[in-house]
Parts: C-alpha cells; structure tokens; sequence
C-alpha cells in the first residue's frame, strides 16, 4: 500500500466498502486485509447495469447514516464501472462530499471508468443522466484482479484500449488478448493525460468519445433485444463505423480500417451478436437522442489519421446509414 492511501485510510473517521456480488467473494477480504480496514462497513450489491439507479444510492446513503459516517467517512469502490459510477455518486453528494478512492476490478474500468472524475447513475430509462464530476483521492490500479473477470469482460476492456490507441498513441494498437496487461497502466496514463487538459469535457476530451455515437445507440437498442451488448463490445462496432466515416470525410487511409475488421472478430468472440437490416431504423432513432448532440444531426469523433482525431463533426443523415450498414454487415461475418 502507498503512502499517500495510508495516510487517506488512517485519517478516515471510519472505512466504507462498496463492491456488488460478483465481486465481494473474490476481493473483499482481500481488500480488507490490504487496507488494513477489518472493521470496515461493507455494502455488498446486486451487480450490473440495471442496479446504478437512484434507488441503489438511497441505499448506499441509508447505510452511511445508519453507520453516523461524518464528512470524514472514507468510501472504498470496489468493482467496475458500475461500482466506481455509482460510488463516486453516491460519496460525492453525501454530506456535500466524502472522500473515496476507486479500486477497479474490471480491464474496463482500469483503463477508463474508474479514472477521470465523472460519476453517475442512469435515470427515466436513460444511461448516466445524473451525474458529478468529482476525482476519487486515488485509484488503485492491478491486474492482479483480473484473474477472475469472466473473458467476455476482459475483450471489452480491450476495445476501450484499442480506442486509446487510435486517438491517442498508437502503440495501444498492439494491445491483445495475450499482452494487455502491459498496456494497463499507459492506457490510464493517456486517459489521465486527456483528462487533465479539459476536465469538465469543453472540447478535447470528446476524443474519448471515438466509437461511441455510434456504439451507445447499438448499445442501447441491443438491451431492448435478447442479444444485449456489452459496453466495449458495442464500442468496438461503433468504432468500425467511425473509422469507416473517417475513411470517406477525413481522409483516414483505408489501411487502418482494413486492420481494424481482422480485429473485430476477437473482440465480438464471446459476443453474441444479431443486428440486421430491421435493426437499422431503431438504433438511428437512438443516435438521434444522443445527450451530446448539439442539434438533430448526430456529432462524431472522426479521424484524419491515427492519433489526430477531430471533433464535433457532423455527419449527413445519408451517411450515417451507411455506415450503420457496413458495420451491420460487418457484424454478421
Ligand atoms: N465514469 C466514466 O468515465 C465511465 C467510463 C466508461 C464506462 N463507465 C461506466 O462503466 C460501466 C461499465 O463498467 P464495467 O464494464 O466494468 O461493468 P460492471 O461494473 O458491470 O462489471 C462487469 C461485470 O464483471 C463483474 N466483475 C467485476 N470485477 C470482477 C472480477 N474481478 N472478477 C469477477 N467478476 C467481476 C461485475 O460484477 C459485473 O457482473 C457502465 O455503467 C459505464 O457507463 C463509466
């Protein structure tokens, strides 16, 4: 343990762990022995995307007051996205602001969702409606933990590795199934690095958004079907898409597209995907109400090469349709 959480857990009036049921019989005691927290309080959930609601934040709250936690309390996040969201969440607004630090158990969450300051819940049928930005005091980064991800879990951390590596250093592309653990902590760094120039999402940080105009609305309607998606697998067809758009409005070189669709086989392995033509108008309904548009037409990140994305870019309805066609294909292979 650094010194730095030492002193964060030593100063704690009293040490809170919030993990779900998957997570809590691998890592819990684990955790609570490396902390040094034995009298930690632990809050144990019910996991996955269904339960980051207001709901499970009451409850989160309740047991903070039930337990007198001060403005001192420390929150322990212990788990993935889901876990860190709504932990942060919660931490966040009880008593206008407790400490946490972050202790992701998933690749995705190592590389992206513990890491950044944005915290949430999904609302009124909506992912991630309400929201903070607060920065968790610290995050723990190890692989050790994802020993015990289910793979399917493990290939959609990758594609979110992958996005990095197209945005930002291309280095990231070699990352795979076999190797990723080397790239775990340089994808954070990037993250961190982005982050940090535009934290409250200005501009710039919208190039972590790479793959998901797309990926969300195939996200979205694929948990309305009895084929749901996970995130990074719905990111990696987004992100076929995007590069496929890049290659007709910005020039990107066809080359880096044709390598990313001897890719995608890999990151869907696990998946199982049935999108076909029918599928086509819903998921462009879906693009259409995407919270970060600014009017009716969707806005993209797109590539003019790798590592120089831009922003912003709006693309004709016409076009977008294509691409959702190609990817649909794509999909099929
Ligand atoms: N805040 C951000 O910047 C940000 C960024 C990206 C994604 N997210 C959010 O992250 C969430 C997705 O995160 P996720 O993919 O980590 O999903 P998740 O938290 O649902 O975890 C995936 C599954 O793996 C299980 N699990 C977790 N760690 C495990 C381990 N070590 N061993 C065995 N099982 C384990 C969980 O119980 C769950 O069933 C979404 O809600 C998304 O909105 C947030």
């Amino acid at each position: 343990m650094n010194d730095k959480l030492k002193q964060i857990v030593a100063e704690a009036s009293k040490v809170f762990i919030l993990t779900d049921e998957n997570v809590a019989p691998f890592w819990l005691p684990e955790t609570e022995y490396w902390l040094g927290c034995k009298n930690a309080v632990e809050i144990v959930i019910k996991p996955g995307e269904k339960h980051k609601t207001l709901q499970t934040v009451q409850r989160i709250w309740k047991t903070l007051m039930r337990h007198y936690a001060d403005r001192n309390a420390l929150l322990v996040n212990l788990g993935g996205g889901v876990i860190t969201d709504l932990g942060g969440f919660a931490a966040s607004t009880y008593k206008r602001g407790i400490k946490f630090i972050n202790v992701p158990t998933t690749l995705l969450g190592m590389v992206d969702a513990a890491i950044g300051g944005k915290t949430g819940i999904d609302f009124g049928g909506a992912k991630n409606q309400i929201g903070t930005f607060a920065e968790a005091e610290e995050v723990i980064i190890d692989p050790f933990f994802l020993e015990t991800l289910p793979t399917r879990e493990l290939l959609s951390g990758l594609s979110e590795m992958l996005k990095y590596g197209f945005v930002a250093d291309a280095k990231l592309l070699e990352t795979s199934i076999e190797n990723y653990q080397d790239y775990v902590l340089r994808a954070g760094e990037i993250k961190r690095g982005i982050v940090a120039q535009d934290p409250y999402e200005a501009g710039f940080r919208k190039i972590l958004n790479f793959g998901h105009t797309l990926g969300h609305a195939i996200e979205s309607h694929c948990l309305t079907t009895d084929y749901p998606l996970l995130h990074g697998e719905a990111v990696a067809l987004g992100m076929a898409g995007a590069l496929w758009l890049s290659v007709k409005q910005c020039g990107l070189d066809e080359q880096v597209l044709k390598d990313f669709e001897e890719k995608l086989p890999m990151l869907l392995s696990e998946a199982e995907i049935s999108l076909s033509e029918v599928d086509i108008e819903p998921i462009l309904g879906y693009l259409v109400h995407d919270k970060k548009n600014k009017g009716e037409k969707p806005q993209f990140v797109l590539l003019e090469a790798v590592g120089k994305p831009v922003w912003d870019v709006e693309v004709e309805p016409e076009r977008v349709k294509m691409a959702l066609q190609y990817v649909i294909k794509l999909s099929c292979q």
